[in-house]
């Protein structure tokens, strides 16, 4: 393992992913780490949203949804995030928060097994994730069923509806075995849902190869939608003839514009659709994918495990005795593309890297998250971000007093 400076930037001229990092607007001087958290923002964006403002909403008025393609939208976003987890551009549509899109999910799958009374979830999932689960096993009288973090397939028995997982784990980066428990799910009767926000644009997903039932993921992350970017849904084809979402909007009808008085689900993934698609987000999401156009994702994961290799054997051999321990997997087939450390002051470690102009996050109760987004960030940029910890703990700059009060967002 190279670990000098000098070797870092030879291993990043070599990368097959070099150009990629020039399709996106980094300010100067910052290394960026926080990909899992919000994508930087793509150089395709700001032109396509002044032409979306100015020359369809500005000029077209309402002829937009016709003349400027508006109404496709949401299959074109959805047909190009669809190879990035194994699926056909028909099987995806883009619209709500993942939040309204889980939700929506969550309910379709437990309709697809009325005779069982469990939600199978992992209790260290995303907040929303257990909040929604709790949502929706109180409106349906289910039960919601915590499993082990470290073996899910355990608590199926033959009354759980459904396995909602997140398949990295947003906290440690620990990465689950989608396609062992995609079939311990299907074994026991149940439908495998996938949350798929710290996965899309990351590491490898094929949910068609591992016959996955459901699937959502945000857009704002490693997709580099932009803040708030809507969120994607997948559902497997076999299944699009018979799930029931419970907010049937007149998007998800057959003919909305004959808008009759009964709901009648659209056909294939469009009954998934509700309301008005935000044209704006949509646009910009479409501009930001481009970024992956010709990107395999043997490129992206080998990118992204070079870059996450490079942080741990740096933490490892800088870091050694100052307090972290590495929480994410040093396993590659148990791992995401993001590394963890827990340390007692990690906050305070967060923060001071920020000052120093490396940009990572922190999460309850003592995790400084670092996000390796393969498109952009490089290894000099690991590199330079240990040299900065290294420094901040020499000059115990995390214990600044300014630090003490943790920001709403962290
Ligand atoms: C696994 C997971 N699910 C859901 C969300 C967020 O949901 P929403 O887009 O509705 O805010 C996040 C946000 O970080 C997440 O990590």
């Amino acid at each position: 393992m190279p670990l000098s400076r000098d070797d870092a930037l030879a291993l990043d001229s070599a990368s097959p992913l070099a150009d990629r990092r020039a399709l996106f607007e980094l300010p100067e001087g910052k290394v960026y780490l926080c990909g899992n958290s919000l994508g930087a923002l793509p150089t395709a964006v700001p032109d396509r949203m002044a032409e979306t403002v100015r020359a369809e909403w500005g000029v077209e008025l309402v002829s937009g949804w016709n003349r400027a393609g508006w109404t496709g939208l949401v299959r074109s976003v959805g047909a190009r995030i669809a190879p990035l987890i194994g699926v056909s551009g028909r099987d995806v549509t883009v619209g709500d928060s993942t939040s309204v899109s889980l939700f929506k999910l969550l309910v379709a799958a437990a309709r697809l097994r009325p005779d069982r009374r469990a939600l199978v979830m992992e209790p260290t999932t995303f907040p929303t994730d257990g909040y929604v689960a709790q949502g929706v096993a109180r409106l349906l009288d289910l039960e919601l069923r915590w499993c082990d973090p470290a073996d899910p397939a355990a608590a199926l028995d033959d009354d759980v509806a459904v396995l909602a997982l997140t398949h990295v784990d947003f906290r440690t980066g620990a990465m689950f075995d989608m396609a062992a428990l995609t079939r311990a799910a299907h074994d026991a009767g149940a439908v495998a849902l996938w949350d798929l926000c710290h996965s899309a644009g990351a590491v490898p997903v094929d949910l068609t190869a591992v016959d996955a039932d459901l699937a959502v993921g945000c857009t704002y992350k490693y997709l580099n939608g932009g803040p708030g970017a809507p969120a994607f849904t997948w559902v497997a084809p076999r299944l699009q003839g018979q799930v029931e979402q419970p907010i049937t909007g007149w998007w998800g009808h057959r003919t909305p514009f004959d808008m009759p008085r009964e709901f009648e689900p659209a056909d294939g993934i469009a009954r998934m659709d509700v309301g008005t698609p935000p044209v704006l987000a949509l646009s910009a999401l479409d501009a930001a994918l481009t970024a992956f156009d010709g990107v395999s994702a043997d490129e992206l994961r080998a990118a992204s495990l070079s870059l996450t290799d490079l942080f741990i054997a740096l933490v490892d051999e800088r870091l050694d005795g100052q307090g972290f321990e590495v929480v994410t997997p040093r396993d590659h087939a148990r791992r995401g593309s993001q590394v963890s450390l827990r340390h007692p002051e990690a906050y305070g470690v967060v923060q001071a890297l920020i000052a120093r102009g490396v940009v990572g996050d922190f999460r309850v109760p003592d995790v400084a998250r670092f996000g390796f987004a393969p498109l952009y960030v490089r290894h000099v940029d690991v590199h330079d971000a240990v040299d900065r910890l290294v420094e901040v703990l020499a000059n115990d700059e995390h214990r600044d007093p300014a630090y003490s009060r943790r920001n709403a967002v962290t």
